[in-house]
């Protein structure tokens, strides 16, 4: 899958950097903003959610992902990020374990001080378990 144009993606991040700006980070100072291209054309953000008990933290793309799927949409064509590190940073493990079931290559553009990067989550995630792989068990 191919990432979007360069405007569509200019919104996804402007949806990401408010997000971002959002985000409930007091114990790791460091705060990430998603924003999710539905195949419908909406654009759906989230922000990393931390907590005192530091395991129960959520990050932002998994933030972006359940808002998605409790507003129906189900299928994506991209995914934004927005961070202030020194360059850009890819999902997490788990995120790319979430992001796989919906949208095995999506195209995942990240941002952070001016750098950006562009994977495919079919690269950042090879041979991933998906709901087919309990078929073939
Ligand atoms: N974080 C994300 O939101 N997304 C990622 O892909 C990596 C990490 C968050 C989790 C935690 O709140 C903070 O960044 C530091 O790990």
């Amino acid at each position: 899958m191919k990432a979007p144009d360069s405007k569509t993606i200019d919104k996804l991040r402007t949806a990401a950097e408010q997000a971002m700006g959002r985000a409930y980070a007091p114990y790791s100072s460091f705060q990430v903003g998603a924003a999710l291209l539905g195949s419908d054309g909406s654009i759906i953000a989230g922000c990393n959610v931390e907590n005192a008990s530091y395991g129960a933290a959520i990050c932002a793309e998994r933030s972006a992902v359940t808002a998605a799927i409790a507003r129906g949409v189900r299928s994506f064509d991209a995914l934004v990020l927005v961070t202030n590190a020194s360059e850009p940073t890819p999902p997490c493990g788990i995120c790319r374990q979430v992001l796989v079931e919906f949208a095995p290559s999506l195209p995942v553009t990240s941002f952070a001080r001016g750098e950006q990067a562009t994977w495919s989550l079919a690269e950042l995630m090879p041979q991933p378990f998906v709901p087919d792989s309990m078929e073939r068990a």
